[in-house]
């Protein structure tokens, strides 16, 4: 059967009573019920709330993961302010990496991108790095891509899911690390199967609607 990746970009949104409120909605979802085994569930929180999540989800007794959006290009040491790989691991599995707005707001150029790879890695850390397009580079040890053109961002225009699928096809051809590639830019409930039911799309990276537990949760459902 095939696996899907769902995950969560809550990006620089929410503080520790609004997590725990997201928590408590969930709870009261009923999500005994629901069958979501062949589906992986990552929550990235932003730093502050990784531990926090991470207890949550245990509380709740669900097998879903915990992921950061972002992590150090340098080992612990004089680096004001950064947060490493490793210190992320003790939380979470997975880091996003790459993603556009850091490239745009933050500067952070492929070369360091490879570098933020290469410290998940060595921390054990699953990255799922961030494309936006078929020619963004893709560093050696990535399994998991996520492709996000710019204009689908946050827009209400999601790319369509033929061109997806083609960039998903087009990035397993080129790089044999990869194994799944997501689709991210407007996922709703209502278009995700679109993206999921293609041969090559394994899952979604969803910001806006996952920030809605109700809504995040029929994303899931609906994948
Ligand atoms: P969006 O964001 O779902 O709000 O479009 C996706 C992302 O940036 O990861």
């Amino acid at each position: 059967m095939k696996k899907f990746f769902i995950v969560a970009n809550w990006k620089s949104n929410k503080n520790a009573r609004e997590a725990k409120e997201w928590f408590q909605e969930l709870q009261s979802l009923n999500l005994k019920g629901q069958n979501l085994e062949e589906k992986e569930v990552v929550i990235c929180p932003s730093f502050p709330l990784l531990n926090y999540t991470q207890h949550n989800l245990q509380t709740l007794k669900l097998a879903w993961h915990v992921g950061s959006q972002n992590i150090s290009p340098f080992k612990q040491g004089a680096f004001t302010g950064e947060v490493n790989a490793e210190q992320v691991s003790e939380f979470a599995e997975y880091a996003i990496i790459g993603h556009s707005e850091r490239r745009q707001h933050f500067g952070e150029t492929d070369e360091m991108l490879a570098e933020k790879v290469a410290m998940a890695l060595l921390a054990g850390l699953k990255p799922i790095f961030c494309i936006q397009g078929k020619d963004t580079p893709v560093p050696d040890g990535v399994a998991i891509v996520a492709y996000e053109p710019v204009f689908a961002i946050g827009s209400g225009h999601p790319d369509t899911p033929e061109d997806a699928e083609e960039v998903a096809k087009a990035i397993k051809e080129k790089h044999s690390g990869v194994q799944y590639v997501l689709y991210g830019g407007s996922i709703t409930p209502d278009n995700m199967r679109s993206f999921t039911a293609l041969e090559h799309i394994s899952g979604g990276l969803v910001g806006g609607a996952s920030l809605d537990p109700q809504k995040f949760m029929k994303i899931i459902e609906n994948a």
